[in-house]
């Protein structure tokens, strides 16, 4: 048993998946990330997750229209959201929002394929609407009615904000909700896909992958990652800055990644469109702390920055609050994760991994009078 050991089971094979690879590249469904992030919307990649298969015109339609209907959510849930004290993490109450929702999802104890897909439509069109009432209610502001002639992350942009955005946020928005929708066997999927091996519902498996992305080794990377340039708060004290950091032996966040040694192609392709963003928003100095700080830490640590270091930056230019980039994470990725609950539940077997043990041997009971 002890040869087949991996700490933090890397390099362990897991389970097999059909979904996505990042054998070559990062490749959904065999489309690379790329070319999906540079041609479709986020909504043909929810399908192409979800389905197997890039959407006809008709399929696209149809799927938008059951998006547009299901974007709502219970009064109740409005209420719970409005009682939660201002200062839970919006990761903790989308936690908390995923888990309540269950209680009015019509097909919660079905968990046969096909009301598993008509589930995942129903919370993709939910999560965005919990995330911007949230932010809504905890600001003191009226809540916006979802507008289902947008698409869904220019819409959550619309629900947030009640403005219309603008052509390039929108497809900008639409990139990085394209990059993040799906990933292999990283610690939230597997999270999901062991939580339904037991034949849990996959509401069960959603909020349990929410706990494990809200990490700042997983997806609470994005935030800590500006919480990095903030601290760091000016071109000129970047390089003292990751120098001292480097030096300590500590981590940067929005740096490395257990498969991707030479590099992420998501931040890769994240940079440039981050860049333009940056450059039309006025944000010249976050990009070159960010410049400063990649090359050092490449230059010392080879070790190349992952999705969430641009990303962190887009949605700063964006405008939007540091507490909703997970957030936004668990909102693109829940297609993901459902699609493993679907695979995983298609052909399941329970997740039942051994151990090492490292306590104590065999010993006798005593009373406790003589302990
Ligand atoms: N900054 C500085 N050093 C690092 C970093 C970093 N971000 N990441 C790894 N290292 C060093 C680490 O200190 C260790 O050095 P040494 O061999 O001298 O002890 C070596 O690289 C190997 O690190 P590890 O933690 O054993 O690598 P891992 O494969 O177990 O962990 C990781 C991968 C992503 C957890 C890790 O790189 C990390 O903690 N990064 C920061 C958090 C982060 O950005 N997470 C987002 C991951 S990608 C997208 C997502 O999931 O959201």
């Amino acid at each position: 048993m002890t040869e087949s050991y991996s700490p933090g089971l890397e390099g362990i094979v897991a389970g097999e998946t059909a979904i996505s690879t990042v054998e070559t590249g990062l490749t959904y469904r065999g489309y690379a990330i790329e070319e999906l992030a540079e041609h479709s919307t986020y909504e043909e990649v929810a399908y192409l997750v979800l389905y197997g298969e890039l959407p006809k015109a008709g399929e696209l339609a149809g799927f938008r229209q059951r998006l547009g209907a299901a974007a709502v959510v219970p009064p109740e849930l409005i209420e719970t959201l409005r009682r939660i004290p201002a200062a839970a993490p919006t990761m903790d109450v989308l936690r908390t929002a995923t888990s309540m929702l269950a209680h009015f999802e019509p097909e919660a104890a079905d968990s046969s394929h096909a009301a598993n897909v008509r589930k995942t439509e129903r919370l993709l069109a939910k999560l965005p609407v919990v995330v911007a009432a949230r932010q809504r209610l905890k600001s003191g502001q009226e809540l916006v009615i979802a507008d289902t002639s947008l698409a869904l992350p220019a819409n959550f942009l619309w629900m947030l904000r009640g403005q219309k955005p603008s052509e390039k946020q929108v497809k900008a928005m639409d990139a990085s909700f394209i990059l993040y929708a799906e990933h292999e066997f990283n610690a939230s999927t597997f999270t999901a896909r062991c939580t339904v091996s037991t034949l849990s519902d996959l509401h069960s498996g959603i909020t349990a992958a929410i706990g494990a992305l809200k990490g700042p080794l997983h997806g609470g990377a994005n935030e800590a990652a500006l919480g990095v340039l903030e601290e760091v708060g000016s071109v000129e004290r970047a390089e003292a800055w990751v120098r001292n950091v480097l030096a300590k032996k500590q981590k940067i966040m929005g740096f490395g990644h257990r498969v991707y040694k030479d590099g992420d192609p998501r931040a890769v392709y994240l940079k440039r469109l981050t860049a333009a963003v940056a450059a039309e928003t006025g944000h010249q100095d976050f990009e070159t702390m960010a410049e400063i700080i990649e090359t050092i830490v490449w230059t010392q640590k080879r070790i190349p920055p992952n999705v969430d270091w641009p990303c962190a930056r887009l949605y700063h230019y964006f405008g939007l609050p540091k507490d909703l980039y997970t957030p936004l994470f668990v909102v693109a990725r829940v297609v993901g994760w459902s699609a493993h609950i679907i695979e995983q539940l298609d052909n399941n077997r329970i997740m039942r991994p051994r151990s090492i043990y490292t306590g104590p041997a065999v010993r006798k009971w005593k009373p406790v009078g003589n302990r």
